[in-house]
């Protein structure tokens, strides 16, 4: 049997876990809002119209942040289009999805979501048709408390208390030309530094996120950081990174070992990131926000014709349903984002519901998990305290497109105070069981308390609207703590946990 050998050094700490590495994304797209998290006539649904069997799916998820309202819809957005009395908010062309909005969910409603969910709302502006004086109209509605024109209508609107949004993304995905109104990175630079300048007059507190690249594949990656960077370093606390990843022709060995490029992402950002805050002798550090990241079959779609030529209400767009495969790189692209945590401090799986989600729902119907709900939501649960890089010995096999890629992936989490820890496994081998002997004398633990694994003979199984569990987790056999080692056997192609006390 492939064998391989990890040692966990309590010493080796990356970070603090902050909670909004489990982030997510709603857009107004497809089906993510309406018939998504928003179905008034649906037997689950509150008095706001949203439905409370999705909601619990989402509590389930562990989801922290969430990024709204775009994405792509952002930068023809209307944001006052959003509140007040619902039925007199208008119908708008959505651009970005060829789409019609009706606005019956806004910003006050969304903070409402977001409030019965336990979520913390992170909203973006438009820089593609609007600019300063929008955001800062935005900016004064959801977070000033009273007094002014804006915060008064957002009392009059039902919202007496601020919604406080902390996060504020400067546009989205600026760099790319099927963005409405996409810029060079000097034009983009120049006013994203003049809004955040803007922003932080109104309030300094505020953490804005900068656009940096759609993808490592963009011709204008890394010199897109550094010229946004040079003009918005000193007003700005992250740089966004997007990357989406999926199976290309059947090479499944290539898909599996997806998180290289996530890593080879992140650590170009940061050197870059790192090169203008050098030059310019700052004493800060830019973050990173991960705000999009998953598993999407782009060209999949657009080959379809779900964006149609017709102008229709959420349409079914971009439902992508998910394999095992596809849940085992979405758990280690998790296990990327924590190991790299002490930049990557914030982070949004896009997106939530429908729209590549890790929840499903049919209109009148049902709510489901599809196979990547599971790697989130555990370790979304289990990781808690601090990020531990593990150091891992094991033997490497070749992609097409990235190189060498080591069979077996890791990170672990400590919980000092609560006296826990947490170890993520993956296994790259498409044909090998892997037998893991894991280090943690370190950690003083005692007792493995639950070990879980995502892994199915079929790793092309999926759950469907016609069969919603037939992915699931199931017991990692076998796992055995003696005298400080941890033994487990991880099967081909599998994402596991291991919780201990
Ligand atoms: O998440 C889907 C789309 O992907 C978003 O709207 C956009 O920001 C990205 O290209």
């Amino acid at each position: 049997m492939v064998t391989a050998e990890i040692v966990i050094d309590p010493a080796a700490v990356v970070a603090p876990i902050d909670r909004r590495i489990f982030g997510s994304f709603v857009e107004h797209l497809g089906r993510c809002v309406y018939d998504g998290i928003y179905e008034p006539t649906h037997p689950t649904a509150n008095d706001d119209g949203f439905r409370l069997d999705v909601v619990d799916l989402v509590k389930e998820l562990g989801s922290t942040t969430v990024r709204y309202p775009g994405g792509n819809f952002v930068s023809g957005y209307r944001w006052e289009d959003g509140v007040g009395p619902r039925e007199s908010r208008p119908v708008r062309r959505d651009l970005a999805w060829h789409t019609l909005e009706t606005n019956q969910v806004g910003t006050d409603e969304f903070a409402r979501w977001c409030a019965l969910t336990g979520s913390e709302l992170m909203l973006a502006v438009n820089l593609g048709t609007r600019g300063i004086e929008a955001a800062l109209d935005l900016l004064e509605y959801t977070n000033h408390p009273s007094g002014t024109a804006l915060s008064d209508q957002r009392i009059a609107n039902g919202s007496v208390e601020p919604h406080n949004v902390r996060m504020w993304c400067l546009g989205n995905e600026m760099d790319g030309p099927w963005q409405t109104g996409y810029m060079t990175a000097d034009d983009y630079g120049k006013l994203a530094a003049r809004t955040a300048q803007a922003m932080k007059a109104a309030d300094k507190t505020l953490e804005l996120v900068v656009c940096g690249s759609s993808g490592s594949n963009m011709a204008t990656f890394g010199d897109w950081e550094r010229t946004v960077l040079e003009h918005s370093y000193e007003h700005v606390d992250f740089i966004s990174c997007h990357a989406y990843y999926q199976e290309y022709g059947g090479d499944l060995g290539s898909f599996l070992a997806s998180s290289l490029d996530m890593q080879y992402f992140i650590e170009t950002v940061v050197s870059t990131a790192d090169h203008v805050g050098n030059k310019l002798r700052s004493a800060k550090k830019i973050k990173l926000s991960f705000d999009e990241w998953n598993i999407w079959y782009l060209e999949e779609h657009q080959q379809s014709d779900e964006i149609s030529d017709e102008w229709l209400v959420a349409p079914r767009q971009l439902e992508d349903v998910y394999s095992v495969a596809d849940a085992v790189v979405l758990g280690n692209l998790l296990i990327t984002l924590l190991k790299n945590h002490d930049r990557v401090a914030s982070a949004s799986l896009a997106q939530l519901v429908n729209v590549i989600a890790p929840i499903r729902t049919e209109p009148g119907g049902a709510a489901w998990r599809q196979t990547t709900f599971f790697p989130f939501s555990v370790t979304s649960r289990l990781a808690r305290g601090e990020v531990i890089a593990p150091r891992i010995h094991v033997d490497t096999y070749s992609t097409k497109r990235h190189g060498d890629a080591p069979l077996v992936d890791s990170v672990a989490t400590v919980d000092r105070d609560a006296g826990t820890a947490a170890v993520f496994l993956v296994n790259r081998s498409q044909t090998e069981s892997i037998e893991v002997t894991i280090d943690l004398s370190g950690l003083a633990m005692s007792t493995v308390t639950e070990a879980v694994s995502l892994h199915d003979d079929d790793v092309y199984a999926r759950n469907t609207a016609d069969d919603q569990n037939r992915v699931g987790l199931v017991d990692l056999e076998g796992a055995e703590l003696s005298d400080g080692r941890l033994t487990v056997t991880l099967p081909p192609v599998s994402w596991s946990a291991v919780a201990l006390a």
